[in-house]
């Protein structure tokens, strides 16, 4: 599969861009049917979606040791994903095996499960290890009861989760993985990690990352001053996209030999990892937000934030310098993009468009919904 390009690749091209005043571009425009954001039975068929491929849960790093979990709902499906004695991470759904009552609740660290109703227990392997006053169970195979499993693969900094039977889904699964760049590393330290919702379909929200064609006009004051005009690198890896805005400063990189070349404060890389997660590399820190469809017009945003490498500048000065980055981000440019979103969903129903058209300069939203539409159509 192909892979996103090298630092050195893309200077070269954003440089070119900037003496050209080009931009990437994409060769086809799309209208999507404005349905496709109001529809009750194209979420349930989308939220299906999300369950059927890889879909990024946390950064490994928030599962440092043996019992650390996190539950929290991934397309609907209450889930606990857990770090074992082993150091293997393993994902299950958050049902007691008695009568479905949901285990644990947010994050935490734990020896074993046991269900807050009637004292069901289970091992971070799932097994269910005990059933208080057993006899009133005769001939209950508590082997063949142990928490229902789900498929956890760690790769590339990243827990991911497949809820779809695993012996269907592994090979897509993996090929879908297949090609991405590493992601995130062990010594990157999670600073904060919120939660916010948003009062608008999934898709508009996704869409606000992908594309740099509303830099100026939408961030006239916040992000336009540091970077361009409809000047992006648009990229695809599978389903999976990289769209670069690069700020103003990348001009001091020309002519800067190769072994000088440092990246991190001249350019963000946003990755959306299909369907529903985007990775934004900043400055000093990244991003992981997870979007949670909650229904067809509210939307969970589950967010990581983390440091860059600690190894290079050491912790506490990556730890200052990625507080400091943050608070730019979210103060400022993050409020606008939530504000044009929401004001979308507020007009889906007003019949003013039966289509949205994204034109040349949003090749990375047409490409995501190309593959929503091939992969509806399959399913
Ligand atoms: S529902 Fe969990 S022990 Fe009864
Ligand atoms: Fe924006």
């Amino acid at each position: 599969m192909q892979t996103f390009m090298t630092d050195k690749d893309v200077v070269a091209r954003v440089l070119g861009h900037i003496a050209d005043g080009t931009t990437d571009r994409g060769d086809d425009v799309w209208q999507e049917p404005v349905e496709n954001y109001r529809s009750e039975a194209r979420f349930k068929q989308e939220l299906a979606l999300i369950r059927s491929v890889p879909m990024p849960f946390c950064p490994s790093t928030a599962l440092p040791k043996a019992g650390d979990y996190i539950a929290r709902n991934a397309a609907h499906t209450p889930l606990i994903v857990v770090r074992g004695k082993d150091g293997t991470v393993r994902a299950f759904k958050n049902a007691c095996r008695h009568r479905g009552t949901q285990l644990v609740e947010g994050k935490g660290c734990a020896g074993a499960f046991v269900c807050p109703y009637h004292g069901w227990s289970y091992g971070l392997d799932g097994a269910l290890l005990g059933i208080p006053h057993e006899d009133g169970f005769p001939d209950f195979d508590k082997l063949a009861n142990g928490l229902s499993k789900v498929t956890a693969i760690e790769t590339n900094g990243i827990i991911f989760i497949v809820q779809q039977d695993p012996n269907e889904t592994q090979s897509e699964a993996q090929a879908m993985l297949s090609g991405l760049p590493e992601i995130l590393k062990d010594d990157q330290i999670i600073f904060s990690e919120s939660e916010m919702i948003v009062e608008a379909n999934w898709k508009l929200h996704l869409e606000s990352f992908l594309e740099g064609y509303h830099i100026k006009p939408a961030h006239k004051k916040t992000f336009y001053p540091f970077g361009y005009d409809n000047l992006n690198i648009i990229e695809f890896c599978g389903p999976h996209a990289r769209v670069t805005f690069p700020f103003r400063r990348i001009e001091t990189l020309k002519g800067t030999a190769d072994k000088d070349l440092e990246v991190s404060d001249k350019l963000t890389y946003v990755t959306h990892m299909f369907p529903n997660v985007i990775l934004a590399e900043l400055t000093y820190h990244y991003t992981l937000g997870i979007l949670e469809p909650l229904n067809v017009s509210k939307t969970k945003i589950t967010t990581y934030n983390l440091t860059k490498s600690t190894d290079a500048a050491g912790k506490d000065k990556a730890l200052a310098d990625a507080k400091r980055d943050i608070a730019f981000v979210n103060e400022t440019g993050q409020t606008e993009d939530i504000a044009m979103v929401t004001g979308i969903q507020r007009s889906l129903h007003s019949k003013a468009n039966e289509t949205f058209t994204f034109g040349h300069f949003e090749p990375a939203i047409v490409h995501f919904h190309k593959e929503m539409a091939k992969r509806l159509r399959r399913s």
